[in-house]
């Protein structure tokens, strides 16, 4: 059994520039390679203008890791990897469209319905949801069709009502009542963050042949770093700038929105998140080395400036 003195001393010295320095390219790379230009021109413009517009491909990035910590190939994730991605940019499209946060910018760059406007930005999310889960289904070799099914039906959950809709929906109609309770805002934050992450993470698992005792602890883990990595967002949208950020700054107080500083202050909110870090760390304390890229990764969302 490791001890926490140990487990602090390996992760601190996995490399995880190193790592970021390998994997981000080739996530790039597998994106640009899933969504090729085509016919019709604009929607396909639409859909890679957002897909290859940067951001930290920290999705993707835990599903290769994930399927790795048990024991995969991350080869075999990739095509998850990449649907996670497209997911996640759908989501992000069309929470920028004026019917819902109304955003100009996203990832440094003009929001979608900016530049092709809202119809064709309607259009490249729903493009994108769409052929991720064909891309799912058609690119992932090497996997038995079980698994492939049952990852693909662990991530349409993530994605539905019980899902990201639900979590994005409820936050819709929370705005401007700052006053929600602890509860609300921890449903809408686990269902509008928390499940991609957790599918990002259990997908990359159930690919690798994962035991349901690992899935169960990754589950957790994965639980874990999504409230952090939201307690985080929230404390950026106070803290950071909008260059830092590549988005406008400031939102959440602007829109009324009940955060996790508001509730619990800035200094509390930080604690809050660097104690959900440390246990999904020691959650996977017994899947030894092979654990030390997501252990690393979920310091990275607590450490991260944007
Ligand atoms: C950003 O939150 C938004 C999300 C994380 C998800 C939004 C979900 C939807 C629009 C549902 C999409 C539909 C499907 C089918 C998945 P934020 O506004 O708090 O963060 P921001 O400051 O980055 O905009
Ligand atoms: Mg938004």
């Amino acid at each position: 059994m490791t001890s926490n003195q140990d487990l602090i001393s390996t992760i601190a010295a996995f490399d995880l520039k190193a790592y970021l320095a390998d994997r981000q390219p080739k996530v790039e790379a597998a994106l640009d390679a899933a969504i090729r230009p085509g016919y019709p021109d604009t929607i396909y413009a639409a859909m890679r203008y957002s897909l290859l517009a940067g951001g930290k491909r920290l999705r993707p990035i835990l599903c290769l890791a994930s399927c790795e910590a048990v024991g995969g190939n991350p080869d075999v994730a990739m095509p998850m990897a990449c649907a996670l991605e497209m997911i996640h940019t759908m989501s992000l499209i069309h929470d920028d469209l004026p019917a819902m946060d109304n955003d100009d910018y996203r990832r440094g760059k003009l929001t979608n319905h900016k530049v092709y406007g809202e119809d064709i930005a309607i259009l490249a999310g729903d493009g994108l949801l769409a052929y991720a889960f064909e891309y799912i289904a058609t690119h992932t070799h090497g996997v038995s069709a079980d698994r492939v099914l049952r990852a693909i039906a662990h991530l349409a959950r993530a994605v539905g009502a019980d899902g990201l809709v639900g979590g994005q929906v409820v936050d819709l109609e929370s705005e401007g009542n700052a006053e929600i309770s602890i509860e609300t805002l921890m449903y809408i934050h686990n269902h509008k963050t928390g499940a991609l992450f957790k599918s990002s993470v259990v997908g990359g698992a159930i690919l690798a042949g994962a035991t349901e005792l690992e899935i169960e602890k990754l589950t957790k883990f994965a639980h874990n770093i999504g409230l952090a990595f939201q307690i985080i967002d929230d404390i950026l949208d106070i803290t950071a700038t909008q260059a830092e950020l590549g988005k406008t700054a400031g939102k959440d107080l602007q829109a009324q929105k009940a955060t996790y500083p508001k509730l619990w202050g800035l200094e509390e909110s930080r604690h809050q998140a660097d104690k959900l870090v440390a246990e999904a760390k020691t959650i996977l304390a017994e899947f030894g080395d092979r654990a030390r890229p997501l252990q690393a990764l979920a310091d990275y969302i607590t450490d991260r400036k944007n």
